[in-house]
């Protein structure tokens, strides 16, 4: 199993067993999920984990600063803590923690907020630190993540 690999299958069970209850991933994710078996789940994120990910179109300059300092270093002010402490120098995530690079910014802005809802993805560390968060650093910090710079 490739090091993201066990974030993927933790979320397929979660959708498997009506965890995550955030609205797209019960309108989306339940049914589709629901006969799965362990052994199908295993072969999607292997499957899944092996792909290799393709930075998306940048966004403007100023947002990639912004978004840098704050996965770099986090909201100081807020206490809140960076983001590369969990997700990793490249964003690439390991075991529970998923990759952040390339993944739309869109869904990243969208899934902060859903941790804010508290009951929907419950229980991981994102409860916290999203309520900490703005729109706008939500914004700032997924729009980085979206094209990480491959140099990194
Ligand atoms: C203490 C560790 C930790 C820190 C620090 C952390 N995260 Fe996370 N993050 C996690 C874990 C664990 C998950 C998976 C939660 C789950 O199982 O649903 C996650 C999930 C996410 C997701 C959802 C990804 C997806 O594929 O749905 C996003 C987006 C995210 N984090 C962004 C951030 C940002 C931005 C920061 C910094 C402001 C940050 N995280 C800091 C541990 C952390």
């Amino acid at each position: 199993m490739s090091p993201t690999g066990c974030y993927i299958i933790s979320q397929m069970e979660g959708f498997r067993n009506q965890r995550r209850s955030d609205p797209t991933g019960f309108e989306y994710m339940w049914g589709l999920s629901r006969h799965l078996s362990d052994d199908q789940i295993k072969g999607l994120a292997d499957y899944f984990s092996k792909q290799v990910a393709r930075p998306n179109a940048p966004v403007d300059t100023k947002l990639m600063a912004a978004g840098k300092e704050i996965y770099e270093k986090g909201l100081p002010a807020k206490e809140a803590p960076p983001c590369i402490a969990c997700h990793g120098a490249k964003a690439e995530g390991l075991a529970a923690f998923p990759r952040l690079a390339y993944q739309h910014q869109d869904y990243m802005v969208k899934q902060l907020q859903v941790f804010k809802r508290t009951d929907e993805r419950p229980n991981t560390p994102m409860t916290q630190i999203s309520h900490l968060m703005s729109l706008e650093e939500m914004e700032a910090v997924s729009g980085y993540l979206q094209t990480f710079p491959s140099d990194k």
